[in-house]
């Protein structure tokens, strides 16, 4: 599985150290090119000797040492691999991350690096469930970064509760799956909407839906991490672009019907995951409008139903829908599969917590014409849009077997 892979992992200062070992033996065995970067704190836990004799590689503490192998070290480190675990991660790799600090060579590589990067949290469990620790962990995820873990069990400061370390078998078989599926859609170019439209009511106001762009942004990324060309449609979002997608912002339902209108011959698959205004102003004001304090009616026109649009228009491409519900999910995401004429499409109950819109995490069915349908528990946004890649490369005729 690892034939070819070069994998940085990186060992922050917890007594769980001593498990780092293993998760470089591992990787070695299953024919891994291993580098290792220590901060200063896990050397007190386990000796660098033990990690390079492992690794067969020189272990990075410093910046400012002496290049071993490179001309500014960290940077070219941080091009030259193909994926970082952080294992074991303490709460203070985790902060650091989330905010982008750079003080040492580890944090320095995580922050330069546009390899996918995986944490295996390990601390004490009041620390892992203080607010700090989660809402970083939630900002990691958001980001698509993959967290493994952590286990529940004893700890060595005598107490129990979660913040164990995950095993080392289940760190580098998380790996191992992450680098399995990553070439499924290779030489498929793929779509994506995102977010949610702004209709314009005059030149300060709008009409506007509670969509935070994540769920389009994560399969974004899910679809380029398996090869994928993509290209994202992206109403106004706080979010940054993942690595290697085209982004093109749109503001409205007619520029988003206009920009995948103008992609659509191009693509082999079309996931409109965005939430999209089906009416609009029937007129925009050229002024921001006065009040005069009478009650206004405001007229709506229908906007374009994109989906629809593609629906009618495919040739060969693969379309995933998605149906947002508040109520009788089931039926009217199936009526909506047939409406739109789609191979897919995902249905999200958004009155749930954990699910919907501004969550990092989303509950889905899957529902396919011939009447399947795939039942997901609440999962990150990311997790669904790996699942849909799957999906997506069995529709194009890929064999997914691992
Ligand atoms: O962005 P997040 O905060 O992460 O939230 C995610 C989400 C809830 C927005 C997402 O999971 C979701 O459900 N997206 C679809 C929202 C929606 O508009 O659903 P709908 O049931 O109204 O539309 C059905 C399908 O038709 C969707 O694929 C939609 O993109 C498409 N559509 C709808 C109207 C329209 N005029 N044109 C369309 O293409």
């Amino acid at each position: 599985m690892f034939i070819g892979k070069k994998i940085l992992v990186g060992v922050t200062g917890g007594i769980a150290a001593y498990k780092a070992a293993e998760v470089i033996s591992r990787l070695r065995k299953q024919h891994a090119e291993v580098h290792v970067a220590m901060t200063k704190s896990a050397t007190e836990f386990i000796a660098p000797l033990t990690l390079q004799s492992l690794s067969a590689n020189p272990v990075h503490v410093e910046l400012f040492d002496e290049p071993k192998l490179w001309n500014v070290e960290h940077i070219s480190l941080a091009e030259y691999i193909d994926a970082v675990v952080v294992a074991p991660a303490t709460a203070n790799i985790l902060t650091k991350m989330a905010i982008g600090l750079a003080d040492d060579f580890l944090s320095t590589v995580l922050l330069a690096t546009r390899a996918p990067i995986f944490v295996a949290p390990a601390m004490n469990h009041a620390m892992f469930h203080h607010p700090a620790t989660q809402a970083n962990l939630t900002i990691l995820k958001d980001r698509g970064i993959h967290a493994l873990g952590p286990d529940t069990g004893f700890q060595a400061c005598g107490t129990v509760g979660d913040g164990r370390m995950s095993e080392p078998v289940e760190i580098v078989e998380s790996l191992a799956r992450f680098f399995g599926g990553k070439d499924w859609l290779k030489g498929k170019r793929a779509l994506v909407t995102a977010g949610g439209t702004r209709e314009p009511l005059d030149p300060v106001r709008y009409l506007g839906n509670r969509s935070s762009g994540r769920m389009g942004y994560a399969i974004a990324q899910a679809l380029q991490e398996a090869g994928a060309e993509t290209v994202l449609v992206s109403a106004p979002t706080d979010l940054a672009t993942p690595p290697g997608v085209t982004r093109i912002s749109v503001q409205t339902a007619l520029e988003m019907y206009d920009a995948v209108l103008a992609h659509f011959s191009e693509v082999d698959v079309v996931v409109k995951a965005a939430a999209v205004a089906d009416y609009r102003p029937a007129v925009q004001a050229e002024q921001k409008i006065k009040k005069d304090g009478t009650s206004r009616t405001l007229e709506l026109v229908p906007n374009p139903d994109i989906l629809a649009e593609l629906g009618r228009k495919k040739t060969s491409q693969i379309l995933v829908g998605f149906a947002a519900e508040t109520e009788n999910l089931l039926t009217n995401a199936q009526h909506k599969m047939q409406r739109k004429n789609v191979n897919l499409i995902v249905a999200n109950d958004v009155t749930k917590p954990g699910a919907g819109f501004g969550s990092p995490t989303n509950i889905v069915s899957f529902l396919f014409p011939d009447g399947r349908k795939i039942d997901f528990p609440q999962i990150s946004k990311l997790e669904v849009g790996r699942h849909l890649v799957r999906e997506i490369a069995c529709l194009l005729g890929v064999d997914t077997k691992e």
